[in-house]
């Protein structure tokens, strides 16, 4: 944002009054004199009055929310259906999906209006885990078909990348994938003959859906927020 909302939205002053500040020499940015207000800075500069450092309170915010089937998990959908976005109460913020969900999978998905958090999240080098409970036909999944879930299987948009496969009772798995793509768990399963009957998100990296029932949400507090960054920045350590 320009520097002088920037000082303004620290609360050193009004906008007006900001400029003026600025103008007095008064302003550094990462240890330079600034003295244009309309320059861009963020919250990753080090902006100083008077060598004193202004900082912007981090006020973004994510909600985690467990979707319930039937609800879509775009930010606006095209045929009037419920999106997961209605399911927290309007306020001041434009809140956004973190990645999607299918709509038949139910289970843990992020919404904030922190456009950089949202893409670190999503953005396919630094992918943090994501770990699903599928419910499937064909009863127990034998220990061939396992192994190659685990290893790596053939989809149509080429091989899978390792996973964590666990059968907790027959036909019931948590899977755990280091990627996203479009009906992922849906169709290693099929690829394997037991398709999947139901589908829920339990974990998101270091996050986990809790006590979260569909429908449910809850505002994510700063450490969990700093733990998601942290498992995106160095998904190696998780
Ligand atoms: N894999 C799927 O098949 N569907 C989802 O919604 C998420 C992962």
């Amino acid at each position: 944002m320009r520097l002088q909302k920037f000082l303004a939205h620290a609360g050193i002053a009004s906008r007006r009054a900001s400029e003026q500040i600025i103008w007095d020499g008064r302003v550094t940015v990462d240890g330079t004199l600034a003295t244009d207000p309309a320059r861009d800075v963020t919250a990753a500069n080090d902006v100083r009055v008077d060598d004193q450092p202004v900082r912007i309170a981090d006020d973004t915010v994510v909600f985690a929310v467990s979707k319930p089937a039937g609800v879509v998990s775009t930010a606006a959908d095209t045929h009037d259906r419920r999106t997961v976005v209605e399911l927290v109460p309007p306020g001041q913020r434009r809140l956004y999906p973190v990645g999607r969900l299918d709509i038949d999978t139910t289970g843990l998905i992020l919404l904030t209006d922190d456009g950089e958090l949202a893409d670190l999240l999503t953005h396919p080098r630094y992918e943090v885990h994501k770990t699903y409970l599928a419910r499937v036909w064909g009863g127990a999944v034998g220990a061939d078909d396992l192994e190659s879930l685990r290893a790596g299987i053939e989809l149509d948009d080429g091989l899978t990348l390792p996973a964590g496969v666990e059968q907790t009772s027959p036909g019931v798995l948590r899977v755990t994938l280091r990627e996203g793509r479009k009906r992922q768990v849906r169709r290693m399963f099929d690829a394997i003959g037991h398709p999947v009957r139901s589908l829920r998100r339990v974990q998101l990296g270091p996050l986990e859906i809790g006590e979260l029932r569909d429908g449910e949400y809850r505002a994510l507090d700063p450490n969990e927020v700093k733990a998601l960054r942290e498992a995106a920045v160095r998904p190696d350590d998780h």
